[in-house]
């Protein structure tokens, strides 16, 4: 797939990029994009009372915007480099053209600090996604770098309100400052937690909504950590969708679990009067802890849940099972390993973690091995084994797969994107192997990725 020549742009250097800029892609430059995004550093009241400094966002004034994009309609977004270090921004759970997925060497060459890129595709689901920059991840991320974005139905399913949800940590010091980004001792384990925990940027939001409506929240976890139990507590809700696919039958919204990377679309009725208060909480062995609150206000609208529309299906091929390869991958430790190679994306200095006993080298030009080779359009079953005691968010990048089953826990035949692996559990997972590229496969306990737990499956002709 990736031949010789491809390599060799991706690798070119600064002479074959510019002449790159200045030729076919300079034309259509000129048109503006859909939507901008600049990535930039800034100061922000995340703490009441005190400025926290040195965080990174996709706006140079506040939080990152929502991105709203329609389910089969192309669309443009130049992300614009403002920081003093590279980047490069990636569409978490789109099943896009391998080139505009946004891994640093594996799919472009990173943006460099000061460069512009487009990104140019057509979502082919809708559901709620999220995206985050692949390059220097962990600090990124950490600092801020975490956005959620929707992809909408051609059909509005009936809500009244639509609300995106952006669930994360910071690790702040009483100060409001950033403390050490992470311990080595903690990405050896389960990582590093943060110690202020935020929605859409703010402790504990109130958010005013119309007393008998029906509002679709969107719940993203872009933590870079927490694996947490959600639960939405005061008022009838249920979930709707996880990682962007509607569920054959809502759940109720208690004892959702859900790690770094995935997603929860949930409908909530909120009541009719004032003085019922929803709340949004997440469960944690030391007590239940409020992430942010509703208010109805008004009067009601006496929404009913039966009024929503049934969410679409999105066209995710169903695998072949009967004629599927079995694709085994080993989440364990790191074979004794040497220290990753710094690179323009940043390392942690450490390796602790393995796929099939390798440990992603890091961020550099390579070429690497891919875990594994899949032919197009054939149907595979990956059996993925955590033999550590540690959760291990497993994510793909450019195809969606199905649970099927675990030696654990009764699995629901849910399609993902990002599986967590609890300790010791081994699961197996089906796909269509139908997105050429090199796709990107990897934990996204992003201390994990960061010290090894990473690779990529190579699906090709
Ligand atoms: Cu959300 Cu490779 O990542
Ligand atoms: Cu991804
Ligand atoms: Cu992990």
């Amino acid at each position: 797939m990736l031949g010789p020549s491809r390599r060799e742009f991706l690798l070119g250097g600064a002479a074959s990029l510019a002449a790159f800029a200045a030729g076919s892609f300079g034309a259509r430059q000129a048109q503006a994009a859909d939507h901008a995004l600049t990535l930039a550093g800034l100061d922000y009241r995340i703490l009441p009372e005190m400025l926290t400094r040195g965080m990174m966002s996709f706006s140079p004034d506040g939080p990152p915007p929502v991105l709203r994009f329609k389910q089969g309609v192309k669309t443009t977004i130049d992300v614009t480099n403002a920081l003093q270090e590279a980047s490069v921004v990636h569409w978490h759970g789109l099943r896009i053209a391998n080139r505009m997925d946004g891994v640093p060497y594996l799919t472009q060459h990173p943006i460099e600090a000061g460069q512009t890129f487009r990104y140019a595709f057509t979502p082919p689901d809708a559901g709620t996604y999220w995206y985050h920059p692949h390059c220097n991840t962990l600090e990124q991320m950490a600092r801020g770098l975490t956005g959620v974005l929707v992809v909408e139905e051609e059909q509005d399913p009936g809500f009244d309100r639509d609300l995106p949800l952006n669930i994360r940590d910071f690790r702040l010091g009483g100060d409001g400052q950033f403390i050490d980004l992470f311990k080595p001792r903690n990405a050896a384990r389960g990582g590093s937690y943060g110690t202020v925990s935020t929605v859409n940027w703010q402790v504990d939001p109130v958010y005013d909504l119309e007393a008998g409506s029906l509002v679709r929240l969107r719940l993203a976890v872009t933590d870079v950590t927490r694996v947490g139990s959600f639960e939405i507590d005061g008022a009838e809700a249920q979930v709707i969708a996880l990682d962007s696919n509607p569920l054959p039958m809502p759940l109720p919204a208690s004892d959702l679990l859900l790690a770094p990377g995935q997603r929860a679309d949930i409908a909530l009725r909120v009541p009719d009067d004032e003085s019922e208060e929803v709340r949004l909480v997440l469960n944690r062995p030391n007590g239940a802890k409020v992430l942010a609150r509703f208010r109805p206000g008004g009067s009601s609208l006496h929404r009913d849940l039966r009024e929503l529309r049934a969410l679409p299906l999105n066209p995710v091929a169903e695998p072949d099972l009967e004629n599927a390869d079995v694709l085994d991958f080993v989440f364990g430790w790191s074979p004794e390993g040497d220290a990753p190679q710094s690179s323009l994306c940043g390392s942690l200095g450490y390796t602790f973690w393995s796929i099939n006993r390798v440990a992603w080298p890091g961020d550099l030009p390579g070429p690497f091995d891919p875990l594994a080779r899949l032919k197009l359009g054939k149907s595979y079953i990956l059996r993925l084994r955590n033999e550590t005691p540690n959760d291990h968010p497993i994510h793909l990048h450019g195809v969606s797969f199905k649970l099927l089953r675990s030696n654990k826990r009764k699995l629901p035949p849910l399609v993902t994107d990002t599986a967590l692996l609890r300790s010791q559990e081994t699961m197996e997972v089906a796909l269509v192997a139908d997105n050429p590229g090199d796709w990107a496969f990897h934990c996204h306990v992003i201390e994990h990725q960061k010290t090894g737990l990473a690779g990529f499956l190579r699906i090709e002709d």
